[in-house]
């Protein structure tokens, strides 16, 4: 049997690096998707492939040492393989329709679609148990993660997310368009989130009075969402960008971005760890033709719609 998940890519509208000193993020999964196929073997080994690379070890060999994109889906492996006494080993297939390293939540969107497929080999799990199993997952390779990512790739929707792990998930559905574009910068998440913990130890008193800004503005932003005031919203965004460039995770290319969409879209921020990575724009249907025109000239860019399905699960 094979057992297949798939979980969505992420984007922050609010609330990045804040979030994981505690407060809130909002955050939304849309419409790209990450999707696992993994089944038993009698081989004794773990095989993956994906876009990033082919892996084949022995079950027993240590996740601690091996490359950290394969780091997670073994540390999956080994823990349902062992929780369930099989002597099996297991092929992993991995296959995604968005770029790995850009703040769009693909380690994420893998280790929950990981945990969604490997689990279903061995029976029904819950969508809290994935999500508990994917971000113990995604901490053997960044041990800080505030949860907010694979949380939104499980349930899906627009999220009101806290680092104690309490969600609300927005009932309504916003009626705003968002446009995703790509500065091509790699970056790492964890490096970036070290980055910030620095910033925060050298100069407390700043970083703590953001944080207070921050709280403040993703409360109006969520009164925002509820009225569908989007030009509002968009001032909320550009306001939030200013926030995260003083803690030093945008950069020149970033803001360069950002600067090409501020005539066109209602506002626009990094979105995810920054320094690098992706941006996102708001727009509605009056202006994002024009919003997705002035990036496409130099970037990589799409309009992304609102996914509301996140973890999804079959078998074949
Ligand atoms: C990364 O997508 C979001 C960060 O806030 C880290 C985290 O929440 O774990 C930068």
């Amino acid at each position: 049997m094979k057992s297949i998940a798939s979980a969505p890519a992420k984007i922050i509208l609010f609330g990045e690096h804040f979030i994981v000193y505690g407060g809130k993020a909002i955050l939304c999964s849309i419409d790209k998707r990450i999707t696992v196929e993994s089944e038993l073997t009698k081989t004794g080994q773990i095989e993956i492939e994906s876009q990033l690379g082919k892996l084949k070890i022995p079950k027993s060999d240590s996740y601690k040492n091996a490359d950290s994109v394969f780091r997670p889906i073994i540390y999956i492996a080994q823990r349902m393989l062992e929780k369930f006494h099989s002597e099996s080993g297991v092929t992993i297939r991995v296959s995604a329709e968005f770029p790995s390293g850009v703040g769009l939540g693909s380690s994420s969107a893998c280790c929950v679609a990981a945990a969604g497929s490997i689990s279903g080999l061995f029976g029904k799990h819950t969508k809290e148990e994935i999500l508990k199993i994917a971000i113990d997952a995604e901490r053997t390779i960044f041990e800080n993660t505030s949860g907010a990512d694979c949380t939104v790739c499980v349930y899906g929707g627009i999220l009101e997310y806290s680092k104690d792990g309490q969600i609300k998930r927005l009932e309504f559905v916003p009626k705003f368009e968002l446009v995703v574009a790509n500065s091509g910068m790699i970056h790492s998440t964890s490096k970036v989130v070290s980055m910030v913990r620095q910033f925060k130890d050298k100069k407390q008193e700043i970083f703590s009075s953001l944080c207070m800004q921050e709280k403040n503005l993703i409360e109006d932003a969520l009164a925002c969402l509820q009225k569908n005031d989007l030009t509002k919203l968009g001032k909320l965004m550009t306001q939030n960008q200013e926030f995260l460039e003083k803690i030093r995770v945008s950069n020149d290319m970033l803001s360069s971005m950002i600067n090409l969409v501020k005539d066109t879209a209602y506002g626009a921020k990094l979105t995810g760890a920054g320094d690098g990575g992706c941006i996102i724009a708001l727009a509605d249907k009056s202006n994002l033709e024009k919003t997705l025109n002035a990036l496409a000239k130099k970037y990589e860019c799409f309009s992304a719609k609102i996914d509301t399905n996140g973890l999804q699960r079959s078998s074949a």
